[in-house]
């Protein structure tokens, strides 16, 4: 099944507009199989699925390929073609962060075999899975990209692995799982940056910085739009190969920006959490990380009212309320999606910025989240304690939102002067180092010279 976005639906998605795009979720070919580490499913008759969805060894999430994507395999050891060598490997979450996680490298077309060995000890891989293995996009912009899912890992533990199979392995890397739910002496790092496109170089340089005489980071969040127009496969080749240092090592969670324009080069070449409606799938979910719960949302949905007003608000509201109930044991709620709702430069009066700020930031309010990231706006800035209508208030009873990005696309200056509810504004290459334990949420901006964005740093403690 070839069926990829008409080049209308793409641009209507960079201005955000409300098209409503037709797709066909034909699961009519589905193969529900659940698959063994030990015992790999294959098509019997040698020909590929039009859609696998299996349930991989251990988890309970299931896997399905997405729609649009065409030479499913599931479960092959064997089969290399002629470009056989794992390229751009990295991990990312499809579930639980403590005990799951999802390794991901392309090859060329002809290559099926998606094995991972992995173990605790570098020298002794001894644990095998298998995955599952597609391909898609249009033309020159094909990508095939092979997943495995690997579940019931232990929390806290580094753990090694390389991809491939017999004969062309990955060279070996590791990963670490996130703390067991409920411990509380946990502190964790981690990396945001957002707004690679246009310039892979500097997109590099920032990769190479947030690893650069710190201590490595659990894991970066990304603020959205990646790359100029997320169909065209060559600008994600750039991307990857600007996070070479750091991607097989720290799992990106993505936050979808309009130029990613929901394209299937951009949920290919990520596993985040999958639901059953597709607007939802990898798109919008939550999961928790020692202190810290994390809501990611989806702001260029196809359906950019229907969803941001609609059923992704009804999930949010619901989201937000089973984590309000468990501040005790998991006490910062933090926010990732990627137009700001209070911010000072170009797109602070757009239609869809708007939308986010009437119909989000209330809810935020409501709910006591304690840190909004955003990009959308090429540079950085962060927010006054805030209510939901921007309104300055104290006593730890406000959002901050913070903008950082310009990771690489070309840096905006404010729009006029600084809205009444911006902190501090600059107009500079950036990244964020964060910084949670039980007790303090620290944020550090960085600029990619490596010095310190002072009046942008915080050090919230918890809301009373
Ligand atoms: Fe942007
Ligand atoms: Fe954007």
């Amino acid at each position: 099944m070839r069926n990829h976005l008409p080049l209308v639906g793409l641009f209507s998605l960079l201005g955000a507009c409300q098209e409503t795009l037709s797709t066909d979720p034909a699961d009519s070919g589905a193969r529900d199989t659940g698959i063994a580490t030990d015992r790999p499913v294959t098509p019997t008759d040698g020909a590929s699925a039009e859609t696998t969805r299996y349930t991989p060894m251990g988890c309970t999430h299931r896997v399905t390929s997405l729609t649009g994507t065409f030479d499913n395999y599931l479960g092959d050891r064997t089969v290399f073609g002629p470009v056989p060598e794992p390229r751009a490997v990295h991990v990312s979450w499809p579930a639980d962060p403590a005990t799951a996680v999802a390794f991901l490298w392309q090859t060329d077309a002809a290559t099926r075999a998606t094995v991972v060995q992995y173990g605790t000890d570098p020298a002794a891989l001894t644990q095998t899975a298998v995955g599952s293995v597609s391909t898609g996009g249009s033309g020159s912009n094909e990508v095939t990209m092979h997943e495995t899912h690997v579940c019931g890992l232990t929390p806290d533990t580094t753990y090694h692995y390389r991809v491939g199979g017999e004969g062309h392995w990955s060279v070996v890397q590791y990963f670490k799982t996130a703390p067991a739910a409920g411990r509380t002496d946990y502190d964790v790092n981690f990396v945001v940056s957002g707004d690679a496109r246009d310039n892979t170089t500097i997109w590099g340089q920032v990769q190479s910085r947030v690893v650069m005489g710190m201590q490595p980071a659990d894991f970066q969040i990304f603020t959205g739009d990646a790359v100029l127009l997320g169909t065209q496969q060559g600008a994600w080749r750039q991307w990857f190969d600007g996070a070479q240092a750091t991607m097989s090592v720290m799992p990106f969670v993505m936050a979808h920006g309009n130029h990613d324009v929901l394209a299937i080069n951009y949920l290919m070449q990520f596993a985040q959490p999958q639901a059953d409606a597709e607007e939802q799938s990898e798109l919008y979910f939550s999961f928790d990380y020692g202190p810290i719960h994390f809501v990611l949302l989806n702001d260029s949905p196809r359906d950019l009212t229907g969803s941001i007003a609609g059923t992704q608000l009804t999930w949010l509201r619901a989201d937000l309320g089973r984590a309000r109930t468990n501040r005790s044991q998991v006490p910062w709620i933090i926010v990732a999606h990627h137009k700001p709702a209070f911010a000072s430069s170009v797109h602070s009066n757009s239609a869809d910025t708007a939308l986010v700020r009437n119909t989000w930031a209330p809810v935020f309010d409501e709910y006591g989240v304690d840190v909004v990231l955003n990009g959308h706006e090429h540079d950085f800035e962060i927010s006054k304690e805030v209510d939901g209508r921007g309104q300055e208030v104290s006593g730890r009873r406000g959002t901050r939102y913070i903008v950082a990005a310009g990771a690489g696309a070309q840096l905006y200056t404010l729009s006029g002067s600084a809205r009444p509810w911006s902190a501090y504004f600059e107009s500079v290459v950036n990244f964020l180092r964060v910084h949670a334990t039980m007790t303090s949420l620290e944020v550090t901006p960085y600029r990619l010279d490596g010095t310190i964005i002072a009046p942008g740093h915080i050090n919230l403690t918890p809301r009373p």
